[in-house]
């Protein structure tokens, strides 16, 4: 591969991935006198977490009573009995302190009379262990994403963290030991390639949601962390399980808060029926969203939904009056306005469930560490290896994620890989000397594919993987349709080898980076769509029809998946789900029929 000089980097911990997860991490990692580098492929503040919105989760009891035992009973409950306690008490513990340190490090947040943070409600969210409803949902107006992306990297560049922006990272470097000892990446302005060596490499490179034809994932979320795990022969964990938002807006996919719900407002049929008072009469609109989206396919599949089609379901907000909307609801009353050309004063959203979430990922141990099942230890720790955020699967939101959960593990799970890198990296200690072997693999991929001259574009390919994956890995699933996707799904995987790059040159080519995004997807969903079609029983945003119930006693697990890069096939094994906890100022959560 001596057509690729390679440019060589030193660093205690390169993070790929300038998120709220990567930031949180670089930022903790970096003050703490570690030489980081952080990578991400595009400019940080234009990350996806920039598009969050209704806000993020702590039990600060600023708008009620609260407690992070009732947080940690919900996210339990929320998970359908597939989180891992010992992290999700972890998390839900750390959330206070987490987002007090947010506060003090500069995050707008808005504010109580008494100029407290603001909480709004969220679904799933209670107190007293389902008995009362929390506002535990700490709000920057609609924007909180926005908020903390921008304050989280100042923090960075205050202290002194070194930006390679631009820089689309190709392969994890693996060792013949299997240890992660790097990443090579490709600075996608000058057309160069650079390999970083770092004690810890951390994947904090968000989902996949992109594999869908419908998301409210920005076209950047492409899974790149996940293909360079399955490429690394690691399995990834938990994949059939993809969330849905309620309420994406009709035909364009943009996201409108949960928070909107939160507010007051609520989902209508054609009849005008406030229809999940049947479907969960205590939690009504703000059960958990796997419930919500669930209930507005059965009114649009039975007939009741609106429009000319009958295929969407209405979002009120006109109740809520300009001074609530303008106040804490100003983004989405503008989205609304431009993508549905809907005044919120007045009218209501057209909204549908939309692709928004992967519950799973990359599996890690609380501290972020990446987990396999070598010699039979389903805890064994890939040595160099951490991933934290939507890329990884910790797995605290098990089956199905509570809104506003996420930006919480994104700073929690971020800032704990930071203090585990603080307590296990000797900052400047020498890096082992590296074999050119291991860097081959990325070379001949990216060689290969910058070459491919096959019959298919890109964009054919990516379309024909989206649409199967909207049809059958779809809000509901059977094992007629999982199989048909199964078998499409494969066929999408292999028609990759007939794929067309027609631009040569490694300088801003986005026909080759479009492609190399195409390689990560494919393997989720390949993944993915197998998995869903093994798990036989309902649980969470897996919903299959012929397997209508939770099945504790034969599937309260995670799945393990390895893909054959070459062939597509994919192979499965399981994992015990944690079932203990941390300390013993928490009680495991025992299993019980979920309602709202
Ligand atoms: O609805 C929302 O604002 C999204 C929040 C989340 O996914 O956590």
């Amino acid at each position: 591969m001596g057509a690729y000089p390679i440019t060589d980097h030193f660093y205690d911990v390169v993070v790929v991935g300038a998120g709220g997860a990567g930031l949180r991490a670089t930022f903790g990692m970096a003050e703490k006198g570690l030489k980081t580098a952080c990578l991400s492929k595009v400019f940080p503040t234009r990350s996806h977490t920039v598009a969050a919105q209704g806000g993020i989760s702590a039990a600060l009891g600023n708008m009620g009573e609260d407690n992070w035992r009732f947080h940690m009973y919900d996210t339990v409950k929320g998970s359908d009995w597939l989180g891992d306690q010992d992290a999700i008490e972890y998390m839900c513990r750390e959330a206070i302190p987490a987002i007090i340190e947010l506060e003090h490090y500069g995050v707008p947040f808005s504010r109580t009379a008494e100029g407290k943070i603001y909480q709004r409600a969220f679904g799933g969210m209670t107190t007293h262990f389902g008995k009362g409803q929390a506002q535990r949902t700490c709000a920057a107006a609609d924007r909180t994403g926005h908020a903390m992306l921008h304050t989280l990297y100042q923090q960075a560049l205050r202290c002194h963290a070194e930006f390679f922006i631009e820089y689309f990272a190709l392969d994890l470097i693996m060792d013949d030991e299997g240890a992660c000892r790097g990443v090579i990446a490709l600075d996608m302005a000058e057309g160069t390639l650079h390999r970083f060596r770092a004690h810890r490499t951390v994947l904090a490179t968000g989902g996949y949601g992109r594999a869908y034809f419908s998301a409210t994932s920005a076209h950047t979320c492409t899974g790149d962390g996940g293909g360079m795990v399955l490429r690394a022969g690691l399995p990834l964990q938990d994949l059939e399980f993809v969330q849905f938002h309620p309420t994406g807006i009709y035909g364009s996919g943009c996201l409108i808060t949960e928070g909107a719900r939160g507010e007051g407002g609520f989902l209508t049929n054609k009849d005008g029926e406030r229809f999940m008072e049947r479907y969960a009469p205590n939690a009504k609109d703000l059960a958990s969203r796997d419930v919500v989206s669930r209930a507005m396919t059965m009114e649009i599949r039975d007939g009741r939904g609106v429009g000319e089609h009958g295929d969407h379901i209405h979002l009120h907000l006109e109740h809520l009056g300009a001074e609530v909307l303008n106040e804490r609801l100003p983004g989405i009353s503008e989205s609304a306005k431009i993508f549905a050309g809907v005044d919120v004063t007045k009218q209501p959203i057209p909204v549908i469930p939309t692709v928004h979430y992967n519950m799973g990922g990359i599996p890690t141990n609380y501290h972020g560490e990446v987990v396999t099942l070598k010699n039979g230890n389903p805890d064994s720790v890939v040595e160099g290896l951490m991933a934290i955020g939507e890329a990884a699967c910790v797995s605290v939101h098990g089956a199905n994620r509570l809104g506003s959960n996420s930006l919480l593990d994104l700073v929690v799970f971020g800032r704990a890989a930071a203090k585990r890198c603080a307590a296990t990296v000797q900052s400047g200690s020498a890096h082992k000397p590296l074999a050119e072997s291991f860097s081959e693999p990325a070379l001949t991929r990216l060689d290969k594919l910058r070459n491919s001259n096959g019959g298919s574009s890109t964009a054919q390919i990516r379309l024909n993987m989206q649409r199967v994956m909207q049809r059958d890995a779809a809000v509901f699933r059977t094992g007629e349709t999982l199989a048909e996707g199964v078998a499409d799904i494969s066929k999408v995987y292999q028609s990759f080898s007939d794929v067309k790059v027609t631009d040569r040159s490694l300088i801003w080519n986005s026909d080759l980076l479009e492609t190399l995004e195409l390689d990560n997807l494919r393997g989720q969903a390949v993944v993915a769509m197998n998995s869903a079609a093994n798990r036989q029983e309902s649980r969470g945003a897996h919903a299959r029809e012929d397997f209508p119930n939770r099945d504790d006693e034969n599937w309260m697990k995670h799945t393990a998946a390895w893909l054959d890069n070459d062939t597509g096939a994919v192979k499965i094994d399981y994992r015990p789900v944690h079932m203990y906890t941390l300390t013993d100022e928490a009680e495991v959560v025992p299993p019980k029929p979920r309602v709202y």
